[in-house]
Order: C-alpha cells, then sequence, then structure tokens
C-alpha cells in the first residue's frame, strides 16, 4: 500500500525534488511491478558482507575514541565538582559504524542543565574543537562538537539516564542474533548517507531509525527478536520524578529460539521492501515496547492536523501536527519519536526507502546505494592517522613548512598581544572615566549640600544672637540662680533680716535670672547646633576639594562606555586570532613530533646498522677466537666469554670440522679452555 499521502490528488509540480515519489505518482514508477527474486538479495548479501566488514573497528580507533573519552572525562569531573560521566549510544550497544559519533552523558545537580552545557561549549570553543554547537530545543539538550583532530563527532548531554538504559535495550537485542548488529547498522549507515538521520534536520534520529529496524525484525511473520521488555513494575527508575519500567529478560528467561533463517541481505532487502510496499504508518506506530507495529488506535496516537497531505497542498505549512509517523521511545512510552519530522524530513524518507528499494532490486552496488547525498552533513571517517599527509613528503619540505609556520605564528602572536595590551589600557581608562563620573557624582551630591546648610548655619547664628541675648554662658545663670534662692529661702535665723524692699529686689532678680536661663539654654542649644552645621559644611567643602585633586583630568578622552566598546571590539577581534594561534601551536606540535619520529627512526635505523656492524665485529671477533682455540693461542677473559655466548666449545668443534679439518692434533687443547690457560700454560691442572 502506498502512504497515505500518496493517496491524495496533489500537484506533483509540488514534489519536484523527490523524484521517486514523484515516478511514482505519474504512475513511472509502479511498485507492483518491482518484485525481489533471489538474485537480488544474494547480491545484495554479497555486499553487505563487504561492508559490515569494512566497519569492523579497528585498535586504533578505539583507542583514539578511549584517549577523547578519557580527556573529556576528566576536563568535565575537574570543572564540575561531584558530577560523573558515562557513556551510552551505539559504540555501547555495539551498533555502531565506525564514523559513529561519542555519546556522553554527564551527571550533575549542581546547576540548571542549560547552564551547565553552556559552559562547556564556552569551554570546547576554548579548547580549539571544531563545529561546537549548543542544541538547547531538543527534547535532551546537548552540545554537539567535532574532535579537531581525529574528526570523531562527540554529544554531551546532562543527566540523561534515561538514554544509558535505552543503550542497554539496544545492546540486548544485538545480543539475541548475530544478524541484529548486520541488519542495523546496514540501515543505519544507509540513512547517515542518505541525510536522513538528523533529528536537528527533520528526519528520524539514529536511535529512531534503530528502533524501526528493531521492529522490523520483530513483526516478521517469523520473528528475528521477541520482546525483551517485562513491563511488570519489577524493575523501575525515577527520572526527574518520573517513574520508569526498565525490566528486561535476560536470553535465557526468554528462551526464544527463532525460525527465520534469512540472511542480512534478505533481511534488509526485505525491509525496504515493506517500507517502499507497506508504508507502516498508514495505520501503526513502531513500537518495540510491545514487540510489533500496533495500530494507531490501539496506542491511542491518532494523526493530529495539520496532515502531511494538508502540507503538499499547502506550503506554507512547514510544521505536522502530533504523530506523524510515530516511533513510541520504548521506555518513554509518551515520547514519540516523529516529533521532530518536518514535511521535506518526511518526504525525502520516502523518496529514500523507493529508491533503495529499486536500487536493489537492479541489483546496484551498496556504495551507490548508499552513496553519500549530502557531504556537508556527513560526518567524515575519523582521522586516525596523524601523519598522513606526512608520510609521501620529503622531510625537508616538511622542515620548510614548519620553519613558514612558525613566521606565520609569530605574527599571531605579535596581533594577539598588541590587541591584548590594546585592551588592558581600554580597560583601564574605562575604569578611571568610570571612577571620574562617580567622583563628579558625588562631588555634586556634595555641593548641592551646601548651599541649604549654608542657610540653615545663618538661620542658627541669626537666632543664636537674636536681639535682647548678650549671650551669657549658663553655668553663670546657674551660679547666680542658686546664690539668690540660697539668700531668699535662707531662715532669718541664720542671716541678717533683709528690708523688705531688698527682698522685692531679690525675688524680682530671682525671676529675672530663671527667664534669662531659659533663653540662655535655648542660645546654647541654637549654637551648638550651629557649630555642628560649620563643621558638616567644613567637612564638605575639604572633602570637594579631595574629589577635585582624585580627579583625572582625562575627561576630553570620551566616555568610559567607549572604552567598554573598545574593549569588546579588541575582544571579538582576539578570539579567532587566539584560535588561529591554537591551530598553528597544534600544527607546529605536530610537525615536530613527526620530524623527531622520524629523526628517531633514522637514528634507530642508523643504530640498527650499528647493530649489524657490531654483529659483525662481533661474528669477526667469535671468528677469531675460535681460531685461537682451535691454534692453542692463548686467549683472554674475554675471549671465553665470546666463545660461550656463541655457543660454547661444541660450536668450536663443529666450525673446526667444517673449516679446518684434518687438523686434530690440537683437539686435547680445545678441550681444555679455561681462565687460566694461556701464556702460564696451567691445562693440564684445571681440566
Ligand atoms: P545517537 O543518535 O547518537 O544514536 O543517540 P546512536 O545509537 O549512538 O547511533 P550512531 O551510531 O551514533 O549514529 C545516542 C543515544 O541517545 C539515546 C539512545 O540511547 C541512543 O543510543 N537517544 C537518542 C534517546 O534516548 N532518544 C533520542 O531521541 C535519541
Ligand atoms: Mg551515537
Amino acid at each position: 500500500m502506498l502512504a497515505d499521502f500518496e493517496q491524495i490528488d496533489f500537484d506533483v509540480s509540488k514534489i519536484e525534488s523527490w523524484p521517486y515519489v514523484k515516478a511514482l505518482k505519474l504512475g513511472n514508477l509502479d511498485l507492483s511491478k518491482i518484485n525481489l527474486i533471489a538474485e537480488n538479495t544474494k547480491h545484495l548479501e554479497t555486499e553487505l558482507v563487504k561492508f559490515v566488514s569494512s566497519q569492523k573497528v579497528s585498535e586504533n580507533l578505539l583507542k583514539r575514541r578511549n584517549g577523547i573519552t578519557k580527556h573529556l572525562t576528566k576536563v568535565l569531573t575537574n570543572k564540575f565538582r561531584g558530577s560523573k560521566v558515562s557513556t551510552f549510544g551505539s559504540f555501547q550497544s555495539g551498533l555502531n559504524l565506525t564514523n559513529g559519533d561519542i555519546d556522553l552523558c554527564l551527571q550533575f545537580n549542581g546547576e540548571k542543565p542549560k547552564k551547565v552545557l553552556k559552559k562547556i561549549a564556552r569551554m570546547l570553543n576554548e579548547d580549539g574543537m571544531d563545529n561546537v554547537k549548543l542544541i538547547t530545543t531538543a527534547k535532551v539538550p546537548i552540545v554537539k562538537f567535532i574532535d579537531s583532530q581525529s574528526k570523531i563527532p562527540v554529544d554531551i548531554s546532562i543527566n540523561n539516564s534515561l538514554a544509558v538504559h535505552n543503550t542497554e535495550l539496544l545492546r540486548r537485542y544485538s545480543s539475541i542474533d548475530s544478524r541484529v548488529k548486520p541488519f542495523i547498522i546496514s540501515i543505519k549507515y544507509w540513512a547517515r548517507n542518505r541525510g536522513i538521520s538528523d533529528a536537528s534536520m527533520g528526519t528520524f534520529s539514529s536511535y529512531a531509525w534503530t528502533l524501526i529496524a528493531i521492529n522490523y525484525l520483530q513483526s516478521l511473520e517469523n520473528k528475528v527478536l521477541p520482546n525483551v521488555l517485562k513491563k511488570d513494575g519489577s524493575q523501575t527508575v525515577e527520572i526527574d520524578g518520573i517513574k520508569y519500567d526498565i525490566g528486561m529478560y535476560s536470553n535465557n528467561e526468554l528462551d526464544f529460539v527463532t525460525q527465520n533463517h534469512s540472511t542480512t541481505g534478505e533481511l534488509v532487502s526485505g525491509f525496504f521492501e515493506s517500507l517502499a510496499k507497506d508504508w507502516p504508518w498508514n495505520n501503526g506506530v513502531i513500537s518495540v515496547g510491545s514487540g510489533k507495529i500496533l495500530t494507531r488506535k490501539e496506542k491511542n496516537w491518532v494523526a493530529n492536523k495539520p496532515y502531511i497531505s494538508d502540507a503538499i497542498q499547502d506550503s506554507q505549512i512547514k510544521r505536522l501536527g502530533k504523530f506523524s509517523l510515530p516511533v513510541e521511545d520504548p521506555f518513554d512510552n509518551k515520547h514519540d519519536l516523529s516529533r521532530v519530522l518536518d514535511v521535506e524530513g518526511i518526504f525525502e524518507i520516502r523518496d529514500e526507502v523507493l529508491r533503495a528499494y529499486q536500487l536493489i532490486s537492479e541489483n546496484t552496488d551498496w556504495d551507490t546505494i548508499t552513496e553519500i547525498k549530502y557531504p556537508e552533513i556527513t560526518p567524515n571517517e575519523p582521522k586516525l592517522d596523524l601523519f598522513e599527509d606526512l608520510r609521501n613528503q620529503e622531510d625537508d619540505k616538511t622542515r620548510q613548512d614548519l620553519k613558514i609556520l612558525y613566521e606565520q605564528l609569530k605574527v599571531i602572536e605579535n596581533s594577539v598581544s598588541l590587541r591584548e595590551s590594546e585592551r588592558s589600557d581600554a580597560i583601564k581608562m574605562s575604569k578611571a572615566l568610570r571612577r571620574n563620573a562617580e567622583l563628579a557624582k558625588e562631588q555634586s551630591g556634595l555641593s548641592s549640600e551646601l548651599r541649604p546648610r549654608r542657610t540653615k548655619i545663618d538661620e542658627l547664628q541669626s537666632k543664636r544672637d537674636s536681639s535682647n541675648n548678650h549671650y551669657i554662658p549658663v553655668h553663670f545663670i546657674e551660679e547666680e540662680l542658686s546664690r539668690v534662692y540660697s539668700i531668699l529661702t535662707t531662715e532669718a535665723t541664720n542671716r541678717v533680716e533683709l528690708s523688705l524692699e531688698k527682698e522685692k529686689q531679690l525675688f524680682s532678680w530671682f525671676f529675672e535670672l530663671q527667664s534669662m536661663y531659659e533663653h540662655s539654654k535655648m542660645t546654647r542649644k541654637y549654637h551648638r547646633e550651629f557649630v555642628k552645621l560649620l563643621e558638616q559644611q567644613q567637612h564638605s567643602i575639604e572633602h570637594i576639594k579631595d574629589i577635585r585633586q582624585e580627579m583625572i583630568e582625562i575627561q576630553s578622552f570620551g566616555k568610559f562606555t567607549d572604552f567598554d566598546d573598545l574593549a569588546m571590539k579588541l575582544l571579538k577581534e582576539l578570539n579567532p586570532l587566539k584560535r588561529e594561534r591554537r591551530n598553528l601551536r597544534r600544527e607546529i606540535g605536530r610537525l615536530e613530533a613527526w620530524l623527531r619520529k622520524q629523526t628517531h627512526f633514522n637514528n634507530n635505523n642508523h643504530s640498527k646498522h650499528k647493530g649489524s656492524r657490531k654483529k659483525f665485529v662481533n661474528n669477526r671477533k667469535v671468528d677469531d677466537v675460535k681460531s685461537k682455540v682451535v691454534s692453542g693461542d692463548s686467549f683472554s677473559l674475554q675471549d671465553l666469554e665470546v666463545l660461550l655466548k656463541n655457543g660454547g666449545l661444541s660450536s668450536v668443534n663443529q666450525s673446526k670440522t667444517k673449516t679446518r679439518k684434518g687438523k686434530n692434533k690440537h683437539k686435547k687443547n680445545n678441550y681444555s679452555v679455561t681462565p687460566q690457560r694461556g701464556k702460564r700454560g696451567k691445562s693440564s691442572k684445571n681440566q
């Protein structure tokens, strides 16, 4: 059955970019007339055997990947204290291609994941990694980048624990039948090379294709794979407050024996045939968790508007409604992996399925079927030989290149240091101007206080010095008051009797003193306030003087914001320069390492020759010693050592028989070789 969206009438000019879908619509491609025959599947099988062996992971690749993982783990756990890094994805599940990425998960709860990823992205950029991209809009935000040396792509996500579990699920499936891995990697390779395996580009993720492939093997009449999920709640994990049932049967518990004996070639061609002729999404949902294709109704995942058919008619529609080509995430079964698809992505997928099917039916080579469609988005094969380009180049040329690189580095280093010092000057200027601005503000604040305070001072002064007050100190009035009071209140027996007139005078003086006392107290208060304000005024004036002294005469240079902008501009210029400097240094390091290696190699070769020379000298020496033995000449301890290291006396015997036939008269001497022999001739004693 055609895909549902192909069954409606629409203007074919709208699908020019998808020639196979167009041919199908125009009747130029008749699927009912294409039937795979044994020759096709056999041909494909032969091709796939070659392909699968090409995807074997070499020691070297493994070493490189482990090196990168180890380095990143160290850097990340150092930066985020208390964090842990785990690996997941296809290299863990065993369903990897040689150019697969490294999937890392950082377990860290110290900060918000997006903030952590931002920091990681900055760090990677500074480290000179290629294509660092922060993807925060995805369900699981990640940082993507390419290791600058090996060109291996890396994804880092935060607290992505569920992925660690679903990786284990894929690993379980791949362990059930030996055809699963070659089958899945063939589908993944095809999807990747044909540009339909990138969720960020509106097509299925590699993970989604893996599930689609597994579900195909589960839904065959003769199943190749069973359902391994227990779904009995016996093993659950809680992530972000949600419980997931991750229980899986072991192979023993499953006791599954397949009756399907198809070759991988047959399975792969069957996969394309089923997608081409029996588009599963017309009414189905890919559900590895159920071990079969569920109906949309069963899953309750009926397509939402706008449908694909609407989008064909209306080019304005770019995003589709939910459940366009539903693929259930096995553990997170509310998650539909087709949520990322866009209209073009779906047409690309359909077109590629039709193309692959037709090409298989024409016995086309696997290389052509999986020919890279969009080189710019297809990951390169890892670069494992760091010196590949240098191997076929004369070392003199490499030395020359190195010299040029050093010259370039010098230029860049000059530009960097020039900009750095300019930037530091700009920052200093900005700080100085900023301080000036602060001081000016303070000064104007102080100045604005002076005038009202002066008015207040004047007011207080005039109150204090007001008309009838000739300021008499309070203590004087207090003393006088006390004196008069005492005269007036002391009993007459103790003092001279006062005349009435005198007493009256004293009373009136006493009242006057009292009123003066009140007045004087007020005056004292005004006076004190006056003095206080005067002090404040004095202090402000002095402070203003200080400020004026501190302010630098740089107003004419402009505003501090101008210098902030300049510092920012210089920083922007510095970043690419620093990257270039880093790359140059790295390249210099590489060339130097190569030349060092070459020198070492040459020396070794040299010493190898030396070794052979030594061997030659040694051989000559052995021969000399042997002839000494044979001839009965005296010889030293060293000669004895040489002889023992080279076959001992028996060898002398052999060489003697070979070379000195008939000269048996020295035989006895040959056997009496001792340290004491020789000039002293004590042979017989030491035998
Ligand atoms: P990848 O897309 O890198 O897939 O996702 P992969 O299986 O490693 O395949 P290649 O070889 O790199 O192309 C890595 C892992 O992330 C989880 C899966 O566990 C997958 O194995 N993942 C990915 C999800 O859980 N959900 C997704 O939507 C995508
Ligand atoms: Mg991966």
